[in-house]
């Protein structure tokens, strides 16, 4: 069973940001650190955790502009995909981006996710572009009723 968790103590924040850089960072050699962004101090954090204690997803949450929520980092553990724990974590953020208030919720979608976000109801609302030299995001948004 997959709990969703916010990290409070120093180990919980150590898996969370581990499996970050293991699914968004490690595949393309880069560098740890780049796993984490100007925006942690402001944001909220849930991570996923089977029932042996793994933290097997995470994602983030900040309010980008009034009202617009930024989902990030939004990352699923290879051997956990598609077992509707992604679908988990984006029902998690935007159930708290409702709690605020917040009339939409957007995010930086890597080219290889926007069908992912695309059947959550987000659609692309700007122009592609390359991150970190490698992957390519894109803007998608929602709008929260
Ligand atoms: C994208 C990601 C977060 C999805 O997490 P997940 O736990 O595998 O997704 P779920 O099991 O909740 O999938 C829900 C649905 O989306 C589909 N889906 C999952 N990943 C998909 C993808 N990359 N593209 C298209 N559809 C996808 C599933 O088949 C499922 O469809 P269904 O409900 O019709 O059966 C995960 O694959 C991942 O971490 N990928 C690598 C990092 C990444 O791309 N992060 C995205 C943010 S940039």
């Amino acid at each position: 069973m997959i709990t969703i968790k916010t990290p409070v103590t120093r180990d919980d924040f150590k898996a969370y940001y581990a499996l970050r850089y293991k699914v968004l960072r490690e595949p393309w050699g880069h560098p740890k650190g780049t796993e984490k962004d100007d925006y942690e101090p402001i944001s909220e954090h849930f991570m996923a955790v089977n029932e042996k204690g793994e933290v097997v997803g995470v994602v983030k949450l900040y309010e980008k502009s009034e009202g617009v929520g930024h989902v990030s980092h939004l990352a699923v553990s290879p051997d956990h995909q598609h077992k509707g724990i992604g679908k988990l974590l984006v029902q998690t953020v935007e159930a708290r981006a409702r709690e605020h208030g917040f009339h939409s919720v957007g995010t930086m979608a890597r080219v290889t996710a926007t069908a992912f976000f695309e059947k959550h109801g987000y659609r692309v609302t700007g122009m592609p572009s390359v991150h970190l030299g490698t992957t390519h995001l894109v803007w998608m948004e929602k709008e929260l009723s």
